[in-house]
């Protein structure tokens, strides 16, 4: 598996996305399991969550307790950088919402500690800017947080350039990811991935592949991505998830799964070598 860095820490180069097994539409807990002992199996050792990848109101954090599951029952689950997440609220009629604030922030990741037993976070990211908080008081939360020892390095999501910038000053520049929507149909966020690369901070692409509902569809969507497929003898996730950690080294897409065949397809886009023409033909797609 080849690797990438996130900070100081050395991750497989394509994380796995927990978010489908704990949302609307989830299998059960043992292919959940299966799902993430198989991206353990394949050298997957980055796995992205957040207390808010639940269904119903009572169940918060219900994909950071299944994660905690799978690395205990796992030879190789103490190898994981987890990377959750605070700052989304799930209310349990399919909305999300926000609270931003410093002290919903601290709550929130005392009880993230808490549910993956761990005495710190390897890495914690601020889920969504709230707009009835200043981003510097939010961010001057996880600073707090990163200070006290009880998280180990500190994120940001769905920010724009200048998020970014400030949130680096903020932590000191302490900043080692950024994580936001970019796939083929979404490529809004090429100047932050730019910023990442230019800075040396991590880009997440979260949705890589277009998002639960559409990912399958990858194919007939986009055209290109099929045909070069086609000639790999590989899906077509694979080849975009290879044209994306061809962007820039700084890139490691988290792609969803909730079938063991789908991350083992996704991991094996490491592997996976597209030439010039091909990157510029998916580049123009
Ligand atoms: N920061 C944020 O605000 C934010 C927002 C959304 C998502 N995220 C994160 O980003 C992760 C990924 O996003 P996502 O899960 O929404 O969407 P995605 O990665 O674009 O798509 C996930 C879907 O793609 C399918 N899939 C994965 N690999 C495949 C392959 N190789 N071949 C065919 N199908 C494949 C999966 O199918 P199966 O389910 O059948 O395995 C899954 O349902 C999430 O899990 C979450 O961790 C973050």
């Amino acid at each position: 598996m080849h690797t990438r860095r996130i900070g100081d820490v050395e991750v497989s180069a394509i994380g796995l996305g927990a978010m489908p097994m704990s949302i609307e539409g989830r299998p059960d807990e043992a292919r959940s399991l299966a799902t993430l002992h198989a991206a353990l199996d394949t050298g997957v050792t980055l796995i992205d969550t957040a207390d808010a990848y639940h269904r119903d109101a009572d169940e918060v954090g219900h994909n950071e307790t299944l994660i905690a599951k799978a690395l205990a029952t796992h030879d190789r689950g103490g190898d994981v950088l987890v990377a959750t997440k605070g700052g989304h609220l799930r209310p349990g009629d399919g909305s999300w919402t926000l609270d931003g604030s410093p002290r919903h922030l601290k709550e929130a990741c005392e009880a993230s500690l808490r549910r993956l037993g761990v005495e710190a976070i390897g890495l914690y990211q601020f889920h969504r800017p709230d707009p009835r908080v200043p981003y510097a008081e939010s961010v001057g939360a996880v600073r707090e947080l990163l200070d006290e020892g009880k998280i180990l390095a500190a994120g940001v999501s769905n920010a724009n350039p200048e998020q970014i910038e400030l949130a680096n000053d903020i932590l000191g520049g302490r900043l080692v990811s950024v994580q936001n929507q970019f796939s083929p149909a979404f490529r809004s966020s090429e100047p932050e991935l730019r910023l990442c690369d230019e800075l040396g901070i991590a880009f997440l692409p979260w949705s890589p592949l277009g998002g639960i509902s559409r990912a399958g569809e990858l194919g007939s969507v986009h055209a290109p991505f099929a045909r070069i497929a086609e000639a790999h003898g590989v899906s077509p996730q694979r080849v975009c998830l290879a044209w994306m950690l061809a962007k820039s080294p700084a890139v490691v897409p988290i792609p969803g799964a909730s079938r063991p065949e789908t991350i083992r397809d996704s991991a094996a886009a490491t592997e996976l070598v597209l030439t010039a023409e091909e990157l510029a033909e998916l580049d123009a797609a």
